[in-house]
């Protein structure tokens, strides 16, 4: 799906640089591909998470799903203003994640970051799910 206009989104260097450092965090050796992301809350507070993944695969978590249990247990601003996911190659958030985030909003942004490219790309949550199931609509 065609991202969001770039020109639009100005992406906080030291929010690329968290999901980096997350990304060091991951405990990634089946897949052998890293994932960090980092939340940008509204009263400026900074989550980060990394995928952690597990013997029994199915049971791995993602990055972006540390990063929000982390943030929602620890009591966190849950009125998310920007989540940045950085891997080797700017890969999108899968689909359990564009769940879970859409919990917490759909006019928050998401961006990735190509570690090798530095390259970003970037979406609204409505953009990257829309029609999200939700029991309130
Ligand atoms: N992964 C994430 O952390 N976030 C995503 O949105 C997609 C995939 C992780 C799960 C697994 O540990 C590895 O990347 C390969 O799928």
């Amino acid at each position: 799906m065609a991202a969001t206009n770039q020109d639009e989104v100005e992406i906080p260097q030291a929010l690329i640089e968290a999901a980096v450092a997350a990304r060091q965090h991951a405990y990634a050796p089946y897949s052998g591909y890293q994932v960090g992301a980092a939340i940008l809350s509204q009263d400026g507070t900074v989550t980060t998470g990394c995928n952690v993944e597990n013997a029994s695969y199915g049971l791995s978590n993602c990055a972006e799903r540390t990063a929000i249990f982390k943030l929602v247990s620890e009591g966190g601003d849950r009125r998310l203003k920007l989540v940045v996911i950085a891997t080797k190659d700017g890969g999108s958030p899968c689909g359990a994640c564009r769940q879970v985030l859409a919990e917490f909003g759909r006019d928050f942004r998401i961006a990735s970051y190509a570690v090798e490219t530095k390259k970003t790309q970037v979406w609204t949550m409505a953009e990257l799910l829309p029609d999200a199931f939700s029991l309130e609509d």
